[in-house]
């Protein structure tokens, strides 16, 4: 097998994973949240992956992803709003005795995002990092 294939696979192993947890959701409201990480997640792919050079620099597709995670992570603080809960969810109660300090994550996310320059892999490179760590700073304190 070589890198391609055995890449392939795992890649299709993560996103079964998702789809599975995304399958046992009965709650709506938590399948709208789910949803909306599952967008800022794949569009966090499509810059990483371009900036790591696993896909080719595109230009358009760079500043459509960036778009994309601006209005999702405007839309966390809606999507959360609404205590709902679910066998398969991972948001922790947390989130709602400490609501500021959640919108202020999900912020954080839209101002990495925002500061994205998408003119090459290497600028996209340089925004990685505080793109990665708002989601390490939300997913740590908030979720399971
Ligand atoms: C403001 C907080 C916050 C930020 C910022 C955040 N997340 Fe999340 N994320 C959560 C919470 C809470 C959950 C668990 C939701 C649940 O299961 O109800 C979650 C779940 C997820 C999931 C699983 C979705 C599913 O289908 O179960 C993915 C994928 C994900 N986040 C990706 C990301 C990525 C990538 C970033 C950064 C670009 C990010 N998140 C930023 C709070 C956040």
């Amino acid at each position: 097998m070589n890198i391609l294939t055995k890449g392939l696979i795992a890649s299709l192993v993560l996103v079964g994973g998702v789809a599975l947890a995304k399958e046992g959701v009965q709650d709506p409201t938590v399948k709208a949240r789910m949803d909306l990480m599952s967008t800022i997640g794949m569009n966090t792919r499509v810059l990483g992956d371009m900036a790591g050079g696993k896909t080719e620099f595109d230009a358009a597709a760079a500043e459509a992803a960036k778009a994309a995670l601006i209005a999702a992570s405007n839309d966390v603080a809606a999507k959360f709003e609404v205590q709902a809960t679910d066998p398969v969810a991972e948001a922790k109660p947390e989130i709602w005795t400490n609501w500021d300090d959640f919108v202020a994550k999900a912020a954080a996310l839209t101002a990495a995002a925002s500061a994205v320059d998408t003119s090459s892999a290497a600028t996209i490179q340089a925004g990685m990092g505080a793109i990665g760590g708002s989601c390490r700073d939300c997913h740590s304190a908030y979720r399971m």
